[in-house]
């Protein structure tokens, strides 16, 4: 099966980092003074990724894919996983699996903003879907380096992915770190 609780667990405890990496990232849009990774250079009249894009934020994200990689870590013997009634395929979370995870969501990201931009798509208007998929892609690449991955955990995550990126941003939205919906 693949919508039920044994498989969304087992989800979430994988993506969390690359969560973590791509939603906290936002807030340091409100700093001024960032460097864009494309240093403002274009391709094809366009911007190559965007002044979106930093090198503060990859490295941000890739701290914070790390810094939950290891709190998972570190707190994974005090979790009931063993109450479940079937047995759960927990993957064993690291400082490094979160790095890579937090770095391919970034990376991820970073390619779904150099894709808007070949479509002529501006720096913060909507692309339904690579908005919300790219990071996820770019995460479940990197992991592969370390884990394997179950075909059901795929396509879970396509789902989750897709309604906790768009309630995460109407948050953002309201909390102002966001200033579009998307
Ligand atoms: N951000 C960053 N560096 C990154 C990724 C994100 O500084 N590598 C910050 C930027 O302030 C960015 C914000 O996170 O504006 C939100 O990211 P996202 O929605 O992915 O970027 P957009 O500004 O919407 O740009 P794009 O159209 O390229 O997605
Ligand atoms: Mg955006």
């Amino acid at each position: 099966m693949v919508f039920d609780i044994y498989t969304l667990v087992e989800v979430l405890w994988l993506i969390i980092p690359a969560y973590a990496a791509n939603g906290l990232t936002p807030i340091l849009g409100l700093k001024k003074g960032l460097h864009p990774i494309d240093g403002g250079r274009r391709f094809k009249g366009e911007p190559l990724f965007g002044p979106g894009k930093t090198w503060e934020g990859l490295i941000f994200g890739t701290i914070m894919g790390g810094l939950i990689g290891l709190i998972e870590m570190l707190a994974y013997p005090y979790l009931p996983f063993s109450i479940s009634p079937l047995p759960l395929n927990i993957v064993p979370m690291s400082l490094i699996l979160g790095l890579l995870l937090g770095f391919g969501a970034m990376f991820g990201d970073l390619a779904g903003s150099f894709i808007k931009r070949r479509l002529k798509i501006p720096r913060g208007r909507p692309a339904p879907i690579l908005d919300q998929e790219d990071f996820l892609a770019g995460a479940l690449v990197f992991s592969l380096l370390l884990i394997s991955l179950e075909a059901s955990w795929v396509i879970l995550l396509v789902f989750v992915t897709f309604v906790v990126h768009i309630l995460a941003n109407m948050i953002g939205y309201i909390l102002k770190i966001k200033k579009q919906l998307w």
